[in-house]
C-alpha cells in the first residue's frame, strides 16, 4: 500500500520538526511548509533525519501569513503525493517583544494574528478543501498552547491567537465531521525550542517551584507522541477533542 501524506506547518525545527520525525516513523510521507531557507544548516540537518527514516519530502518555502502560500503549498503537496491525509497547523509566532498589554501595538498584533490565526485558518481552509475533493476523509491536529486559557498580561496578542486556535478547531471539527474528517488540538505547555531558549531562566524557575505538577521541561517528542496518536485513527467517533500536554498545568487547585 502507498505511504499517507501529512503535512506539517512550521516543521523546519522545534516542535514542528519532532511531529515530523514521529510521522516520518511512523510510515507517512512528509510535506513541509515553513519561511526558513532549505538551505540553512539547521533545516538541511533536519531533512537528513527524515530521509534516514524513510519519508519522502517536500519542503516548500512559504510565508503562513499569505494565504496564497497556503493554497500552493497544499497543491504542490498534492501533486507530488496524490493525497492529503493528515494536516498539521503548528507553525505560530510569539510577539517580537514582550509589553504590558497597556502598551501592545497595532503591529505586533497584526504580526501575531496574521500567522497564528489568518495564516492557520487559511492553511486549514486549503487542507479541508482538498480532502473533501479527494472524498476519503482526513485528519486535522492544530497546535495551541496553553495560553488558549491561561493569561499573560505581557503578551495578550498570543495568548488571543491561541484561544482563536481552538476555535478554529472547534468550527473545522463541526463544519467537516460530515466530511469524515476529524478534528483535534494538542495544548502544549512549556516545551524546550528556539521560541522558548529566550525565556529558560523564568521556565527553569517555575518548573522547580512546581508549577508543572510533572517537574520538567515539555520536549517536541511530547508533542509528536500526541500528534501520532491522533492521526492513528485511535478515535474515530471523536472530533473537536483537545489534549494537553502539558506536565498537569491544567488541573486546578486551591
Ligand atoms: P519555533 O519558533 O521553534 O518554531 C516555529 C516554526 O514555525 C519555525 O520553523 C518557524 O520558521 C516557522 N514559522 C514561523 N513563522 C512562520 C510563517 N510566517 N510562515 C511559515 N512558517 C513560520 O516554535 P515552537 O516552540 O516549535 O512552536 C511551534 C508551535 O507550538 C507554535 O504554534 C507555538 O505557538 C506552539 N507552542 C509552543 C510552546 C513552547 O513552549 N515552545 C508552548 C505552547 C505552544
Amino acid at each position: 500500500m502507498s505511504k499517507k501524506t501529512a503535512l506539517i506547518t512550521g516543521a523546519a525545527r522545534g516542535i514542528g520538526f519532532g511531529i515530523a520525525e514521529k510521522l516520518a516513523s511512523d510510515g507517512f510521507n512528509i510535506a513541509i511548509f515553513d519561511i526558513l531557507d532549505k538551505e540553512q544548516d539547521t533545516v538541511k540537518e533536519n531533512l537528513a533525519k527524515l530521509d534516514a527514516l524513510g519519508a519522502e519530502t517536500l519542503y516548500f518555502q512559504g510565508n503562513l501569513a499569505k494565504q496564497a502560500d497556503c493554497i500552493a503549498f497544499v497543491a504542490a503537496a498534492a501533486e507530488k503525493f496524490g493525497s492529503v491525509d493528515v494536516m498539521v497547523n503548528n507553525a505560530g509566532v510569539a510577539p517580537k517583544v514582550r509589553m504590558d498589554m497597556l502598551e501592545t501595538t497595532a503591529e505586533s498584533l497584526d504580526f501575531v494574528f496574521g500567522i497564528n490565526i489568518k495564516g492557520t485558518f487559511f492553511m486549514a481552509q486549503a487542507a479541508a478543501n482538498q480532502m473533501v475533493k479527494q472524498g476519503k476523509g482526513g485528519t486535522m491536529v492544530n497546535i495551541s498552547s496553553m495560553s488558549a486559557y491561561a493569561t499573560s498580561v505581557n503578551r495578550p496578542e498570543y495568548c488571543i491567537s491561541k484561544a482563536g486556535v481552538s476555535m478554529i478547531t472547534q468550527l473545522f471539527a463541526k463544519r467537516l465531521a460530515g466530511e469524515g474528517i476529524n478534528v483535534y488540538e494538542v495544548r502544549p505547555g512549556v516545551i524546550k525550542t528556539d521560541m522558548t531558549s529566550v525565556v529558560t531562566e523564568k521556565y527553569d524557575k517555575l518548573i522547580a517551584d512546581g508549577v508543572f505538577p510533572i517537574k520538567r521541561w515539555g520536549f517536541p517528542e511530547d508533542i509528536a507522541k500526541a500528534v501520532s496518536a491522533f492521526v492513528s485513527g485511535a478515535f474515530p467517533y471523536s472530533t473537536g477533542e483537545v489534549i494537553n500536554v502539558d506536565g498537569g498545568f491544567h488541573i486546578q487547585d486551591m
